[in-house]
């Protein structure tokens, strides 16, 4: 499937299409993008904004956050509402289009953008950056690793927050759990979407290779998509000897976005790491 396009219409109604080496990730987000907020249990918004919330009382923080990997802006909306001004930016134009019909639907107004975050700069400091729902480990090479986190901490103002959520691959790799229906989804409109996951983690380069068989059946009319996308495996101690050579001082480290989640190596299903900017 790597490095070309295929499509066949073998059949008037199914159409198989596999994504460009490289464009997996633009793909798939424009396919999934409109119904990404319901895909997922909503519970993980309500809670990891409370937890966010928690985290910048906690460190006495300002309110101007960036989110640099916002998606459809659905954590970032409830602390708009708490009066938080949160700066929104995400490589993908499809999860950006529906940010912005978010805002405008939740009838309150941010700064919604593309960027990506090896290439970011927004000419200001921030109290508080954003990295979550595995964004981060989409940075599969050590030069875009860099990159980015030099941009964070040119965002960042001094003692200022940076928060990362990343999957915690370590677990999956002593629990495999590559294998998965992870999404069976049917929308108000009818739409029906089943997504299947068969990921596989190459240990000594440190690479878990994403690919999901993603299934869209709109009236008479089912697309089937293959997409591929290499993801960074980050093990605690790794990351944080790159946030320290970054200019970052760990602080605390947890096992999901939510209160109380204790970060266990071999079960935690995220690495949370909030640091401080020096
Ligand atoms: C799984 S979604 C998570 C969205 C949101 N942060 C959340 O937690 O709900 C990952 C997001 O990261 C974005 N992304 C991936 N790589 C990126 C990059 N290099 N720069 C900016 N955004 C990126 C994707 O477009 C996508 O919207």
């Amino acid at each position: 499937m790597k490095g070309r396009q295929r499509s066949s219409d073998s059949s008037l109604r199914v159409r198989f299409s596999g994504s460009e080496h490289g464009k997996a990730h633009a793909r798939w987000y424009r396919i999934i993008a409109e119904h990404y907020d319901r895909l997922y249990d909503p519970r993980r918004v309500t809670r990891a904004s409370a937890f966010l919330r928690y985290l910048f009382h906690r460190h006495a923080i300002g309110r101007d956050v960036l989110d640099v990997a916002c998606g459809t802006f659905a954590i970032d909306l409830p602390l708009v509402k708490r009066g938080y001004q949160v700066v929104g930016r995400d490589r993908s134009e499809a999860m950006i289009r529906v940010a912005r019909r978010n805002l405008q639907t939740a009838g309150v107004t941010a700064d919604v953008d593309r960027a990506e975050m090896q290439s970011l700069h927004l000419g200001r400091r921030f109290d508080a950056l954003l990295c979550l729902g595995t964004a981060f480990n989409y940075l599969a090479s050590s030069a875009d690793v860099h990159k980015a986190l030099r941009n964070f901490r040119d965002h960042i103002r001094p003692k200022g927050l940076l928060v990362l959520d990343l999957t915690n691959f370590d677990a999956w790799i002593q629990h495999p759990n590559n294998v998965r229906a992870e999404v069976d989804y049917r929308s108000v409109d009818g739409t029906k979407i089943a997504i299947f996951a068969f990921n596989e983690q190459d240990v000594r380069k440190g690479i878990h290779h994403a690919r999901f068989l993603t299934v869209v059946q709109r009236r008479h009319r089912t697309d089937i998509g293959f997409d591929e996308a290499p993801l960074r495996i980050w093990k605690k101690e790794e990351l944080a000897r790159a946030l320290r050579a970054a200019g970052f001082r760990p602080l605390e480290w947890w096992g999901d976005l939510r209160l109380g989640a204790k970060y266990e190596r071999s079960q935690s299903p995220r690495i949370v790491s909030v640091s401080s900017s020096r």
